[in-house]
């Protein structure tokens, strides 16, 4: 079973892709971290975001320590959000995604383009949503439990920007896949927005 969980910055994806894979016994990639773990490379070693050919060098030996906290920095969110548009990045992120979906016994996956790209044989497709406001909200006080403290507007402006980015770009944009099944939480908390991902999963299932 393929659970493919898509939408934009701070929707709430990542928590409920995670909470999706404990709740079914399936692992879980988070594949934000995978361009992250680019543009943290990139950056490291001097290169230049607006360079394709850079940027797709910074893909090679990719090693990933998810609890790595400049993962999540300012600067590599900025660059992770531009690199992420180049198709050479794409192509080279690619099969690593599309292997862990095709493991045996399926796998939840979450990003921007699994149920529209990389797999959209998905059994089940969730487009994560809220309103920017809210997840300004919940990106500011992210950080701040991080250390790492941010004012909301500055957050709310970033938070568009990328919106911008991600759904303008022509290599996979950011959209819900025709047969998705949109969960807005601009409403919910974190339990609340759980409990009703597992019920449409569930829900989706017996469908089908
Ligand atoms: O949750 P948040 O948007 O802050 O970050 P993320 O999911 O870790 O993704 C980081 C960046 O990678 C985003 O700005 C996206 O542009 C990009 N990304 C992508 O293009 N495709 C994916 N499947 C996952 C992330």
């Amino acid at each position: 079973m393929i659970i493919a969980v898509d939408g934009p910055a701070a929707s709430g994806k990542g928590t409920i892709a995670r909470a999706l894979a404990e709740h079914f016994g399936l692992p879980h990639m988070d594949t934000g971290l995978l361009y992250r773990a680019v543009a943290l490379n990139l950056w490291r070693w001097g290169g230049d975001p607006a360079s394709e050919f850079e940027a797709l060098r910074a893909c090679d030996m990719l090693n990933i320590d998810p609890d790595d906290e400049e993962l999540r920095s300012e600067p590599v969110s900025r660059i992770a959000s531009s690199i992420s548009a180049y198709p050479a990045v794409r192509t080279a992120l690619r099969e690593r995604q599309e292997e862990f979906a095709g493991q045996a016994g399926g796998a939840v996956l979450d990003g921007r383009d699994i149920g529209t790209v990389i797999a959209p044989e998905a059994d089940v497709k969730l487009f994560v949503t809220a309103s920017p406001e809210v997840r300004a909200e919940r990106r500011t006080r992210e950080l701040e439990q991080r250390g790492m403290p941010a004012h909301f507007d500055d957050v709310l402006a970033d938070i568009r920007a990328r919106d911008e980015r991600d759904s303008e770009r022509e290599a996979a944009p950011l959209r819900a896949a025709s047969d998705a099944l949109v969960l807005d939480t601009s409403q919910l908390d974190a339990k609340a927005a759980v409990a009703e991902a597992v019920r449409l999963v569930e829900e989706r299932l017996g469908d089908a």
